[in-house]
């Protein structure tokens, strides 16, 4: 095309592609184009906004190794991220949410019943639930992984003062699905704001504040692996998550408890525990694969 117009341009762009590109391939760069091009003219875009634009998204890239990706963390911030898991979750599901920079591979075993908690500072929260499919059926031996932050609203690998894998673990369902263990009340905490997407956020009078809650990953054979957050409902970060990943079906009440009586059987920290503690009832459902 030897007369590309600001009109014109998407449809050139489109008919640069090779007749065999892959139809997904060439599906998502003709809708990529299209929302990109649009965007530029209705915006009226300047040299200066997309000077800016690019230098943000270099930066981000200098910023990027293999423990900070700023890439995804600008995903996370404008929704994107969230959305992605929005349109991949099933309905009649537990809703899954964001997987975060904090994972890592290799947490240590839990046993049924499991005291995670051990050492660390902070209200201790007997962790009872139980995962089913969407027939209501336990689900015996689903895996459970699950991570947090300490009393402090770190994780441990962004803290040396914490042990190597402290508030991480995998555990293991029960005959009839039910997993049970105790763990510490993690804490909000911000998302990494010293860097191109903290600037996005200070722009727009946006906090990096994230709603605490616990991670988890659960996998089971013939069902779709669920990656998904657990959040307090009476947490007050709720309405502003910097990352979009609250969902109804993911909070739970906290419920304190002052004496033994909801201490349930099988508890491995049954005979440590102080007052008050929480409660937390967690029912997880796997979609079928
Ligand atoms: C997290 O929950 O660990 C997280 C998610 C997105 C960005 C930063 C942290
Ligand atoms: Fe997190």
């Amino acid at each position: 095309m030897r007369s590309v117009t600001k009109n014109n341009i998407t449809e050139t762009f489109l008919s640069y592609m090779a007749e065999d590109t892959s139809p997904r391939v060439g599906f998502l760069l003709e809708r990529l184009a299209h929302h990109l091009h649009a965007f530029a003219r209705e915006t009226e875009l300047t040299h200066a906004e997309w000077r800016k634009g690019i230098e943000l998204l270099t930066r981000a890239g200098e910023m990027t190794d293999a423990e900070r990706n700023e890439f995804v963390l600008f995903s996370d911030v404008l929704g994107l991220s969230s959305l992605v898991d929005m349109i991949s979750s099933r309905e009649g599901s537990t809703s899954s949410s964001v997987l975060g920079p904090f994972h890592i591979l290799g947490a240590p075993e839990l046993p049924y019943g499991g005291d995670l908690k051990q050492g660390n500072d902070g209200a201790t929260v007997i962790v009872s639930g139980k995962v089913s499919n969407q027939r209501g059926d336990g689900i015996a031996g689903a895996e459970i992984e699950l991570w947090q932050t300490a009393d402090n609203g770190l994780y441990s690998n962004q803290d040396e003062t914490q042990p190597d894998y402290n508030l991480r673990c995998r555990l293991r369902t029960d005959d009839q699905g039910r997993l049970l263990f105790t763990t510490v009340r993690p804490a909000p905490y911000t998302v990494p704001d010293d860097g191109p997407v903290g600037e996005l956020l200070h722009a727009t009078g946006r906090h990096p504040w994230r709603p605490s809650h616990l991670h988890f990953i659960i996998t089971a054979d013939g069902y779709r692996t669920l990656v998904t957050e657990i959040f307090p409902d009476d947490d007050p970060y709720l309405d502003a998550d910097a990352v979009f990943g609250v969902r109804e079906d993911l909070l739970v009440a906290y419920v304190e408890c002052a004496d033994n009586s909801a201490v349930p059987a099988g508890l491995d920290a049954a005979g440590r525990l102080t007052t008050p503690y929480f409660t937390v009832d967690l029912d997880f459902v796997l979609a079928d694969r």
